[in-house]
C-alpha cells in the first residue's frame, strides 16, 4: 500500500478546528523556506498555538520539522517531498471535492495507485514516492506532518 491509515489514533477535537481557520487566516505561507518561490496551488501555514499543544500531547509520533497545515486550490504536479523527513502523517479537515484522488506513481510516472481519502482521518505516505492530488474543485486543507519515526506508523495496516 503507498498510503496507509492510522485509525486508532485519535481524531482532532471538534474545539480545536476553527484553529485550523484561525492558522490559514495568519497568511504566513512557508512553503517559499523550502522551495524558493510561492507556488500558487499549494500552502503551507505553521501549526501554532493550541492545535500544535494538542499534536505534541496526543499524537504517537516524533514530529519532525514539517507540522504545517497546507492548503490545496488546484491539482497538484506530480512531486516528491523534500524535506528532512521521510514520511508525512495527514489529517484532511476539508477534502477539496466529492472525488479528489491522492495519486501515487513510479520514477516513469506511471501510475501506481489512488485512493480518495476521507476527511478527519490520520494517515500516513513515503513523500519520496511520487505523488499528486487531482480532481480539487475547493480548497483542500489538511494538517501535514513530517517524520521519521517509523517505528509508530503500522506498516502492516490496510
Ligand atoms: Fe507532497
Amino acid at each position: 500500500m503507498y498510503l496507509n491509515y492510522l485509525h486508532n489514533w485519535p481524531k482532532i477535537p471538534e474545539d480545536l478546528h476553527h484553529a485550523v481557520q484561525s492558522i490559514v487566516d495568519t497568511g504566513n505561507d512557508e512553503l517559499h523556506k523550502f522551495v524558493g518561490a510561492a507556488y500558487d496551488p499549494y500552502k503551507l501555514y505553521p501549526i501554532i498555538g493550541p492545535l500544535k499543544t494538542w499534536i505534541t500531547n496526543h499524537l504517537p509520533i516524533q514530529i519532525g520539522s514539517c507540522c504545517h497545515i497546507h492548503m490545496i486550490t488546484n491539482d497538484l504536479v506530480i512531486h516528491k517531498d523534500y524535506m528532512q523527513e521521510k514520511y508525512k502523517v495527514n489529517y484532511i479537515f476539508t477534502t477539496g471535492g466529492t472525488d479528489v484522488k491522492t495519486n501515487f506513481y513510479d520514477n516513469d510516472f506511471n501510475l501506481l495507485q489512488s485512493y480518495v481519502v476521507p476527511a478527519f482521518t490520520w494517515h500516513w505516505f513515503d513523500g519520496t514516492i511520487n505523488h499528486n492530488a487531482t480532481k480539487i474543485t475547493a480548497p483542500r486543507v489538511a494538517i501535514t506532518i513530517g517524520t521519521n519515526d517509523v517505528d509508530r506508523l503500522d506498516f502492516r495496516a490496510s
